[in-house]
């Protein structure tokens, strides 16, 4: 039987912004997933650290079908039981006292951004507007957010881009020091740099921030857009550091699919967003909230997180075997799964390459930057997936390799 829509339909339909991988999944179990010609992966990529608990887990599915056959949206005018039920289970878990829900992590640190300069506006005047990121951070595809992320290359082309925005180096705290001032209303942090290469950010750098805000009036926000939602081990990462934010972004796995967004933070900063300063139509939707709640309930289980670390070593013990024979990797990093491996030398820039071997082997993986590969899998993912897919990337390196 011929399929009806195929890969070259995309360069012919699409806007050409993605360049995806040569095969189409249409269906997925666990941490398996089969394209248009029955084809098996092993899925090491959990759609971007978005499926964290792996394709169709059948209490998502149930959760999404009994919200389906309920209600599905009402608007901001009404609010909805789901959304409420949710919020109160995040502001449980977490330092937070109010959420607000959005749909993707650009909304969610649109939100953070809009709200801190709000903040600091409401009490103490319009000059403290500064937000101070990181080079190399990530924080979403807005005009906003891509401007407040550290990587020139998404803002090429884009300008004018709005102003009172200051990068410093990431986990240097002597350049956190020299851009602070009263201006400042936020600093922005991802505990974890994802996109520009999986790079942890030390303790001794986020309690410094969190004094440095402190000492200025400025608020400290953490982009936990990727390494939230139990992917280091702890629901947040910021619970694993000690170090508390007054705003938190989470997205991608929070939904395990659905998409949804939510903007956490305290009962004082809340208030400067009073009725009418900020909306979004489907933020706090009933379906994505339905399914979001069991996807918290479920990965807030301190069983389900003590898992993620096993994962991880067997996970990085298998890197490592790789290594050992192959010698590719110079790093392999990372927290819980969210896992990078920087290539050597001799493949810096090839990291796609790798990408295109591993799809040839039915194993899909993730690259974060021109040099990294990375790894986010399901935090459920169980060990013959684990093993199976390390089998494939062995044999994706050995091909590559043996192609020069
Ligand atoms: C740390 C971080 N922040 C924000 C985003 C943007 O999220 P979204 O693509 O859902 O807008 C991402 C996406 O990769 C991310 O990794």
């Amino acid at each position: 039987m011929s399929n009806s829509v195929t890969r070259a339909d995309f360069d012919q339909v699409m806007v050409p912004n993605y360049g995806p991988a040569g095969f189409i999944p249409v269906k997925g179990l666990g941490s398996r997933v089969w394209d248009q010609d029955g084809r098996e992966f092993v899925d090491f990529s959990g759609g971007i650290a978005v499926n964290a608990l792996g394709h169709c887990h059948p209490e998502l599915v149930a959760a999404l079908a009994e919200q389906a056959g309920k209600l599905w949206h009402l608007s901001n005018v009404f609010t909805n039981e789901p959304a409420l039920k949710l919020a109160s289970l995040l502001v449980e878990k977490t330092f937070a006292e109010r959420v607000f829900f959005c749909n993707s992590g650009g909304e969610a640190n649109e939100a953070a951004f809009k709200l801190a300069r709000k903040y600091a506006h409401d009490n103490f005047g319009p000059e403290k507007n500064e937000i101070i990121s990181c080079v190399n951070s990530f924080h979403g595809r807005t005009l906003f957010t891509v401007s407040v992320g550290g990587q020139p290359k998404y803002t090429e082309g884009f300008g004018p881009v709005p102003g009172g925005i200051r990068h410093i180096e990431f986990n240097n705290i002597e350049s956190l020091k020299a851009a602070m001032s009263d201006k400042a209303c936020a600093v922005v942090i991802e505990p974890i740099q994802g996109e520009s290469g999986i790079q942890p950010a030390t303790p001794e750098f986020l309690k410094a921030a969190r004094e440095l805000c402190d000492a200025h009036n400025a608020l400290l926000v953490f982009d936990e857009v990727q390494s939230g939602m139990g992917r280091t081990g702890a629901l947040y990462a910021y619970q694993q550091y000690g170090v508390t934010p007054d705003i938190l972004t989470s997205a991608k796995g929070i939904g395990g699919g659905f998409p949804i967004g939510a903007m956490l933070t305290t009962d004082k900063v809340a208030k400067s967003f009073g009725i009418g300063t900020h909306g979004s139509t489907y933020g706090g939707n009933p379906l994505a909230c339905a399914v979001a709640h069991k996807v918290v309930s479920l990965i807030s289980d301190p069983k389900l997180l003590a898992g993620v670390e096993a994962r991880r070593q067997r996970l990085v013990a298998g890197l490592e075997a790789i290594n050992a024979k192959y010698h590719v990797f110079k790093e392999i990093r990372g927290k819980g799964l969210l896992i990078g491996c920087a290539l050597v030398d001799a493949y810096q820039g090839r990291a796609r390459d790798f990408l295109r071997a591993a799809e040839k082997r039915q194993l899909m993986i993730l690259v974060a930057g021109l040099s990294v590969l990375r790894l986010a899998p399901s935090l459920v993912i169980d060990e013959q997936d684990i093993d199976e897919g390390l089998a494939r990337l062995d044999a994706a390196v050995a091909d590559l390799l043996a192609a020069g």
